[in-house]
C-alpha cells in the first residue's frame, strides 16, 4: 500500500502560525536545555487565581457538579455575568443575552463564524491581536487592517475609519485597552468613532473586545457607554483569563442583542457546548461581588502599574529605542527602529524586528516578541507579567545586547 498523501483543508493554507506560540515553543527549549532566558512574551498574570475561585471548583468537585451543562453555560454563571455585564454597560442585559464560552479566544471565533459571511469586511485596526485576522479569514472574511500610528497613541482616529468604512464592512473590532499596545481609547475617541458610523449610515457591527479592562491605569471609557444607541448592534467580549488570573480555567463570555447571542450558541452546540463545569463554578464565584476577589484584583492591578513604571524607566537606559506610555493591560510596545540596519553589541546587523528577535534570544536570552507578528514592524511586543527582579535584569541584558 502507498502512503497516502498528507491533505489538509483549503482554509488552512492561509492561516499564520501564532509568532507568541512559537517563541514561546523556542523559549521552553532553551530553558530545558539549561538556559537562563527571561520571557517577556507571556501573555497572561503570573499571579495565582484568588482562593475564592479555586476553592469554588473544589466544592463543585465535591457536589459532582461534573457533568454537561446547558450550552452558554449554567444558568447562575449566565445570571452573574449578565449583572456584571448590565453593570459595566450601563445596558440591561438578561441571561439569556450572554454565553459563557471557552475562553474569550472562542467567543470570539464563534461570533465571526455566526455572523460574518463570504466576503464580507471586518475592520482591525493595527497593531491587532493576532487572533482576529485569523478567525475573520477562517469565517470568510475580508480583514481591512487599519494602520494606527504611534503619534496617535496606536488608536484609530474617526478619519482613519471613515477611510475604511464602504458598504461592505459588517463589522469593526475595538480592543481597549490593546494587545499588543496597551493603548486606551478616551471617550472623546470613542464617540468620533461613533459619529463616522452615524453619519455614514454604515449598519456595521461593532465587536468590543475588553478582556484587559481590569488592568486599565486610566479612567475607563466603554464603547456602550459613550454610544449606548449602538447596544442593538454590539457584541462584547470579556472573560475571566487576564481580570482573574484565570487563564488556564478557559472562561469567557459574549454579550449582545438574543438574536446574536442565540446564533452563536447554535454553533457552540455543534463544538465545545460549554466550558468545564468546574470552571463554570470556579468562574462563578470570581464573577459574585465579594470583597476579596476585588482586593485580589487591586493588588494585581497595583502591582502592574509598578511594573509598567518600572520596565519604562528602564527602556529609557536602552540605546536606539523609545517607548509611549501604555494606559492599560501588561504590554509595553518600543519603537526599535533605531536599532535596525547598523551594528549591534559584537557586531551582529538586524534587518527587522523579527530578526532582532532573535538576536535578543540568542545574545541576551531574553523572550520578546516581534512587532510584525501584530501587523507594526519595527516594534517589539514585551510583557511585564513578570518579576520586578527579572524586569531590571532583562532590561540589562537588551541595553548590552544592543549597545553598537
Ligand atoms: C485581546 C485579547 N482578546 C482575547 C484574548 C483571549 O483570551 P482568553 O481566550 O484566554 O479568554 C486574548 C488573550 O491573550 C487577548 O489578548
Amino acid at each position: 500500500m502507498t502512503t497516502p498523501t498528507v491533505r489538509l483543508s483549503k482554509r488552512l493554507a492561509q492561516l499564520e502560525p501564532s509568532a507568541t506560540a512559537a517563541m514561546g515553543g523556542r523559549i521552553a527549549q532553551m530553558k530545558a536545555q539549561g538556559v537562563n532566558v527571561i520571557s517577556f512574551s507571556i501573555g497572561e498574570p503570573d499571579f495565582d487565581t484568588p482562593s475564592l475561585a479555586k476553592n469554588a471548583a473544589i466544592d463543585a468537585l465535591h457536589k459532582n457538579h461534573t457533568h454537561y451543562t446547558p450550552t452558554g453555560g449554567i444558568a447562575d454563571l449566565r445570571k452573574a455575568v449578565a449583572a456584571r455585564a448590565s453593570s459595566d454597560q450601563g445596558v440591561k442585559y438578561s441571561p439569556n443575552q450572554i454565553s459563557v464560552t471557552t475562553g474569550a479566544k472562542e467567543a470570539l471565533y464563534l461570533a465571526f463564524q455566526a455572523l460574518i459571511d463570504e466576503g464580507d469586511e471586518v475592520i482591525i485596526p493595527a497593531p491587532y491581536w493576532v487572533s482576529y485576522v485569523e478567525q475573520v479569514k477562517l469565517a470568510g472574511g475580508v480583514p481591512v487592517v487599519v494602520e494606527t500610528t504611534e503619534a496617535n497613541g496606536f488608536r484609530m482616529t474617526a478619519e482613519q475609519l471613515a477611510a475604511h468604512l464602504s458598504p461592505r464592512t459588517r463589522m469593526l473590532v475595538l480592543n481597549s485597552p490593546s494587545n499588543p499596545t496597551g493603548a486606551v481609547y478616551s471617550e472623546a475617541e470613542l464617540a468620533g468613532l461613533a459619529a463616522v458610523l452615524r453619519e455614514n449610515e454604515s449598519e456595521a457591527l461593532v465587536m468590543t473586545d475588553e478582556i484587559y479592562d481590569a488592568i486599565c491605569y486610566v479612567p475607563y471609557a466603554r464603547w456602550l457607554r459613550v454610544a449606548p444607541d449602538f447596544a442593538e448592534r454590539t457584541l462584547v467580549v470579556n472573560g475571566a483569563s487576564k481580570a482573574f488570573a484565570m487563564t488556564g480555567w478557559r472562561i469567557g463570555y459574549i454579550a449582545g442583542p438574543e438574536a446574536y447571542i442565540e446564533a452563536i450558541k447554535s454553533i457552540q452546540s455543534h463544538s465545545t457546548t460549554h466550558p468545564a463545569s468546574i470552571a463554570q463554578y470556579a468562574a462563578l464565584a470570581a464573577y459574585t461581588p465579594s470583597t476579596e476577589i476585588d482586593a485580589a484584583v487591586d493588588g494585581m492591578v497595583r502591582a502592574f502599574k509598578e511594573r509598567r513604571d518600572l520596565i519604562m524607566e528602564a527602556l529609557d537606559d536602552v540605546p536606539g529605542v523609545t517607548c509611549s506610555v501604555p494606559d492599560g493591560a501588561f504590554y509595553v510596545f518600543p519603537n526599535v527602529s533605531g536599532l535596525l540596519n547598523r551594528p549591534l553589541a559584537g557586531g551582529t546587523v538586524c534587518a527587522s524586528s523579527d530578526e532582532l528577535t532573535m538576536y535578543l534570544l540568542e545574545q541576551a536570552h531574553i523572550g520578546v516578541v516581534s512587532g510584525e507578528s501584530f501587523g507594526a514592524p519595527g516594534y517589539l511586543r514585551l510583557s511585564y507579567a513578570t518579576s520586578n527582579a527579572e524586569i531590571s535584569e532583562g532590561m540589562r541584558r537588551f541595553a548590552a545586547a544592543v549597545k553598537g
